[in-house]
């Protein structure tokens, strides 16, 4: 496939291969290392991308530990390669965790009751133990909840985070040269060596 020749065909090839990141659970962008500013890293799944306002959506248990480090400084890394077609992205952002409201709420809406399940989880993620645990309620391990215990106690730990982009880094490896661009919301959007 061509290489995109111009910054804004640059920065639709990132936004389409996010797009299909979200929609399609084989693509290689479906699970990217979101890094937050307490240097602290981990893998999660991209549920949904924002064209028009450049904004990616995650979904996560509002106990966890990457919710009170984003509170204290929203700043957001995100890195995510492509081995098929050799294309890195490095994002950048400001996130925000948000457990309700309507985007919530139709996040909650569609996810499965097996998604759903993970927030009966009675102990706060990245919580230490004496021994391994699922944590998850012994009665729900082998069965799905019913809808009125996801609706009410899973609900209550169900978060959203949000990542405004401020900044795409796109790389594109290539025998013949790799390109590389940088897209940038204040405008100033440019090609850099790669
Ligand atoms: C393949 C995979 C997908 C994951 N998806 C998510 C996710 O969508 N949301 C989430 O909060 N954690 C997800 N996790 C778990 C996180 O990587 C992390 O271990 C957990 O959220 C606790 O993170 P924290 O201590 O940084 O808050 C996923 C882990 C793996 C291995």
């Amino acid at each position: 496939m061509a290489l995109p020749d111009t910054l804004d065909a640059v920065f639709s090839d990132a936004l389409d291969r996010l797009e299909e990141g979200a929609r399609n659970r084989r693509s290689a962008m479906h699970l990217p290392v979101v890094a937050t500013a307490d240097a602290d890293a981990r893998v999660m799944v991209l549920r949904h991308v924002d064209r028009e306002h450049v904004e990616m959506r995650f979904h996560t248990d509002a106990r966890a530990p990457k919710t009170a480090a984003i509170a204290s400084d929203p700043r957001i890394g995100l890195l995510c390669y492509d081995a098929d077609a050799r294309v890195q992205l490095r994002l950048r952002g400001t996130g925000r965790i948000e457990t309700e409201g309507a985007e919530v709420e139709a996040a909650w809406e569609e996810s499965s009751n097996f998604a759903r399940r993970c927030y009966l989880a009675p102990h706060p993620p990245s919580s230490a133990h004496a021994a391994p645990l699922p944590n998850l309620p012994d009665d729900v391990r082998e069965s799905e909840p019913d809808e009125a215990r996801l609706n009410h106690e899973a609900r209550a730990h169900f978060a959203i985070l949000k990542v405004r982009l401020e900044e795409i880094d796109w790389f594109s490896l290539a025998h013949d040269g790799h390109r590389r661009a940088l897209w940038r919301r204040d405008g100033k959007s440019t090609w850099l060596a790669p």
